[in-house]
């Protein structure tokens, strides 16, 4: 149905913390009166909330802002708005604008909560609104939010990065680790429960150090508080560091059912010297003692990881033992990058930068590895009943999905009302990463 109310698109980039975001920006504008609109020519608002992390996500984004200006031209009173972790570096806000004259906002991910004063100036007649807090803020509690991934809810447990990654530009951009306060997330948990969410993220730069700046509360305790709450319903978090990868935090995953059987670890790489220049605090051989721990007291958990190639010096015996390390472990997926040189961090300033070809090669092996790990776990499916998720349909496919305990995702027949369901399906084809079958009705 038509309205008069004027419209609203966001484009993402990045991680679900990102996405995450985006609903807040979405609530935000909400609450403002917009609603969303079907696609950018009809948007009276576009913002773009922008990553990062790597070379390429910067890209995208500048790429696909710089496309709008034809819109810009034609609708004089379009606000486009750019913000996220690209515009809190250090500099970067006047050097977009200087780029992309047209953009209407600039803010940071520091003052996201914030739009709506900034958006509330642009349209009292301010050309050009920027504004990108510094420091890090308090937590703002209460922000609306229009949730997009039903029936997952993602739920914020602890803000910024204390970590400094030699590669990694996200403690710059995200600030300290700020974590939220225990009774916050809880109630928050309860309300989505109550509301019918089935899935619940818990999400931090890294969970495991949930709680370190609060002192009352750990990240394994607070696992073991929400899955107190009543009702049928998943428990995942993500990320972890494997440097504060617990016991304790073993132990509540494996009393708690209700926490997925899967845990994303990023490993980054196989090698101790490049661990060790990645300034990761742990080794190869603490990695693995942690993951045997996991399997002993949960032997069926499923493990996934990211892993990077081409970091300054890597060399051919690294990356193997980066592979061996890949062989070993079994991962059940893996996010594989090309090391993306990040101004400011201190890789940046490395001798030894890798050519883009031997980068190239080195990814093309790993994921070739993976593959072939993915492959066989998925065959292990094969004639199995399994419960899923159903989160979604799969235009393409025109299936709908979802995924199991394990985190792997399964397509099959079904309808509308499977959406939000657990079902059980029967598989009858196993894929790379992903599987087909059949509803089973009990
Ligand atoms: N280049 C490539 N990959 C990176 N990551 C973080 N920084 C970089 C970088 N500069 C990867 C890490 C991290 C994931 C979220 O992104 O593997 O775990
Ligand atoms: Fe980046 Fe390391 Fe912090 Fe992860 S733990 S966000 S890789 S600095």
């Amino acid at each position: 149905m038509e309205t008069n109310r004027k419209k609203y698109y966001i484009t993402t980039y990045g991680c679900q913390m990102n996405l995450h975001e985006s609903e807040k920006i979405a609530g935000i504008l909400c609450e403002m009166g917009y609603e969303l609109a079907e696609n950018e020519k009809e948007a009276d608002i576009i913002v773009f909330n922008t990553c990062c992390i790597r070379e390429n996500a910067e890209d995208r984004a500048e790429g696909n802002i710089g496309a709008l200006k034809q819109l810009k031209r034609k609708n004089k009173d379009l606000i486009i708005a750019v913000g996220g972790c690209m515009t809190q570096q250090e500099g970067y806000a006047d050097k977009l604008l200087e780029k992309l004259p047209f953009i209407d906002i600039v803010f940071g991910t520091h003052n996201l909560e914030q739009l709506r004063p900034l958006i509330e100036k642009r349209l009292n007649g301010k050309k050009h609104v920027k504004e990108v807090w510094e420091k890090e803020g308090e937590i703002v509690e209460n922000t609306p939010k229009t949730r997009t991934s039903y029936p997952n809810a993602w739920v914020n447990i602890v803000y910024g990065c204390n970590n400094f990654c030699t590669y990694c530009i996200v403690p710059y951009v995200r600030g300290r680790e700020r974590s939220r306060k225990p009774e916050d997330i809880i109630n928050e948990c309860r309300s989505l429960i109550k509301e019918g969410y089935k899935e619940i993220t818990l999400l931090g730069q890294n969970v495991n150090s949930y709680g370190k700046d609060l002192g009352t509360t750990s990240f394994a305790d607070l696992i073991n508080e929400i899955a107190k709450i009543d009702g049928k319903f998943r428990l995942r978090f993500m990320t972890n560091h494997p440097k504060d990868f617990s016991l304790e935090l073993i132990e509540a995953l494996k009393n708690n059912p209700k926490v997925c059987k899967v845990v994303h670890l990023p490993v980054q790489a196989g090698s101790n010297r490049i661990l060790k220049l990645m300034n990761r605090h742990y080794t190869r051989e603490d990695y693995l003692s942690k993951i045997k721990l996991l399997r002993e007291n949960i032997p069926d958990m499923a493990v996934t990881t990211d892993i990077m190639v081409g970091f300054p010096t890597e060399t051919e015996e690294d990356f193997l033992d980066t592979l061996n390390l890949v062989k070993e472990v079994g991962f059940s997926g893996a996010f594989t990058f090309i090391y993306s040189k990040r101004n400011g961090t201190p890789a940046a300033k490395m001798d030894g930068q890798i050519d883009e070809e031997t980068s190239k090669r080195r990814i093309m092996q790993l994921i070739d590895v993976q593959n072939t790990a993915n492959r066989n776990q998925s065959k292990g499916y094969l004639g199995k009943t399994i419960e899923i998720l159903c989160e979604g349909y799969d235009e393409k496919r025109g299936k709908y999905l979802g995924r199991d305990v394990y985190g792997r995702m399964a397509y099959f027949s079904g309808d509308e009302s499977l959406l939000g369901q657990f079902v059980n399906v029967k598989i009858t084809k196993t894929g790379g990463m992903s599987l087909l079958g059949d509803v089973v009705k009990d």
